[in-house]
């Protein structure tokens, strides 16, 4: 069992200088397990994660064990990896040669692992993959963060032994890595990759072009590009225009601009776009048309005039709007987020429409506490849709004599305010008296005939 343990570990034959408490530290209520410079020595605190499904393995040094001969596994040893729940695999702070993984590898195809992610790893020289010719793993999610390793191009073999198991990946995370590019091979590897997360990286518009060339990623749903070095709104456009599939796509944290003369179109299928945090003065056209959810938050827009029939999200906190956009322009929005802007005072009609709305925020607005702006907030904070900013986050800016004031404890009875419901009455009421005393005067009078 110990020599499957050691295979098992893969990546793991964790070494540590002796004499340093080493072990793992199961959490039974989180099925979580993490283990600390795992070495020969304690490899028995192992047996503590076997309830397990998560297993994370912090800090160690496998490269003493490149000399350990790993041949292939007896069927008992086989039937313990089967016999594992752990699903999800992390390596953390570990120096990795890949010559050595190269040789494990193929061990997973006997566990339940679907998911394998290595943070703040160095992988160290290139491997032999030969043994992986026509191997799939049951590995379907892999992430690397903060990770290092020899350039990826002129890998071909590498990436022609491993495709068995690649064309079959449906998620992958590549995150802060400093990553600029992505050769169209790569891409056409992935066919059946549903996510891709290459956040944090130094991609330009330029890189997109041939990363996502003709039949690479063909069935890519989420692409998340955050925090990248984009810059070009259209060029992005046109960077990722043959993914046909691509439903949910992640720019923020990029300072993009937009050329109010480009006609690029966005794929069809797009459903969820997030512009938070790219420096945007105006809202970009093209918009990709059949929207669902659209984060525009975070950026410096003073208005938003487009109409986008079936969407149903929309966030704008954090910017310079001064009005509430017409919400005639979203007949299905749901979600409506304009916290941190310019807005003093909610008209009476569109009070009406939000207040159909399921999640309104308009908290750390200057409002205006005349009646109408108070009463305004008032009724929508009555239907219970406004988020849970009310009421702390609702203070009046002006007039002078409500500054600082909660925009809830404005007084907006009937005294107060209301003098025109008063006033309204009184005066229908005097000028049917004056029309009464006019007709009596008026009859009062002796008919005079003619
Ligand atoms: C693991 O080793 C590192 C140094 O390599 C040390 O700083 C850390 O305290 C060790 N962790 C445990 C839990 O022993
Ligand atoms: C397990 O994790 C939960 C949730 O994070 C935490 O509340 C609990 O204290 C942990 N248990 C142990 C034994 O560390
Ligand atoms: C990234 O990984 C390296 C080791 O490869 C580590 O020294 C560094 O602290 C990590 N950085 C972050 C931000 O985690
Ligand atoms: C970002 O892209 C520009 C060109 O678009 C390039 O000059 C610059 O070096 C890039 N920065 C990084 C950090 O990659
Ligand atoms: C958009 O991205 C930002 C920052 O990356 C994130 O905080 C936000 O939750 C995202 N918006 C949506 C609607 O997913
Ligand atoms: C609005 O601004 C306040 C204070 O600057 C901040 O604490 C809050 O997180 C912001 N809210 C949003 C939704 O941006």
């Amino acid at each position: 069992m110990s020599v499957a343990v050691l295979l098992f570990l893969g990546l793991g034959l964790w070494a540590a200088a002796e004499g340093r408490r080493n072990r793992c530290y199961l959490n039974r209520t989180e099925e979580y397990c993490v283990c600390y410079n795992l070495s020969e020595e304690t490899i028995g605190s192992l047996i503590q994660c076997l309830p397990a499904t998560v297993v994370k393995f912090q800090g160690g040094d496998v490269e003493r064990f490149i000399a350990f001969p790993i041949g292939e596994l007896d069927p008992s040893a086989i039937e313990m990896l089967g016999s594992l729940i752990v699903q999800k695999i992390i390596i953390g702070n570990v120096l990795v040669p890949e010559i050595l993984l190269a040789r494990v590898l193929r061990f997973f195809s006997y566990t339940h692992v679907r998911e394998l992610a290595y943070e703040s790893c160095i992988f160290q020289g290139t491997g032999d993959w030969s043994d992986m010719d026509g191997q799939d793993l049951p590995i379907r999610s892999l992430s690397f963060h903060n990770v290092s390793s020899a350039p990826l191009t002129g890998r071909e073999q590498a990436f022609s032994s491993l495709s068995r198991w690649l064309e079959s990946l449906e998620e992958l995370a590549v995150t802060g890595c400093r990553v600029t590019s992505l050769p169209c091979a790569i891409g056409r590897v992935f066919r059946a990759l549903r996510s891709l997360n290459l956040a944090q990286n130094s991609l330009s518009d330029g890189s997109l072009t041939p990363a996502f060339c003709q039949g690479a990623f063909p069935q890519l749903q989420e692409l998340s590009l955050r925090h990248n070095n984009l810059s070009s709104y259209h060029g992005v456009c046109e960077g990722l225009g043959l993914l046909q599939e691509l439903w949910h796509l992640d720019l923020s944290h990029n300072e993009l601009t937009a050329d109010p003369s480009s006609s690029c179109q966005w794929p069809a299928s797009l459903r969820h776009f997030n512009l938070s945090n790219t420096g945007l003065d105006e809202v970009p056209t093209p918009l990709p048309p059949n929207l669902e959810v659209l984060d525009m938050s975070h950026n410096h827009l003073r208005a938003v005039d487009v109409s986008l029939s079936s969407l149903k999200k929309l966030f704008l906190n954090q910017n310079l709007l001064q009005a509430v956009p017409s919400l005639r322009n979203y007949p299905m929005l749901d979600t409506l987020h304009l916290d941190n802007n310019s807005i003093g005072e909610l008209p009476r009609d569109e009070v009406k429409l939000l207040g159909r709305l399921q999640d309104v925020a308009v908290a750390h607005n200057p409002f205006s506490c005349s009646c109408s702006g108070a009463g305004g907030l008032q009724a929508l904070a009555a239907t219970g849709h406004l988020g849970q900013g009310w009421p702390g986050g609702y203070r009046c800016h002006s007039p002078a004599q409500y500054q600082g004031w909660l925009v809830a404890q404005v007084p907006v009875s009937v005294p107060h305010c209301d003098l025109a419901a008063l006033v309204a009455p009184l005066c229908v009421a005097l000028a049917l008296l004056g029309v009464a005393g006019a007709v009596f005067v008026v009859r009062a009078r002796p008919c005079r005939r003619a």
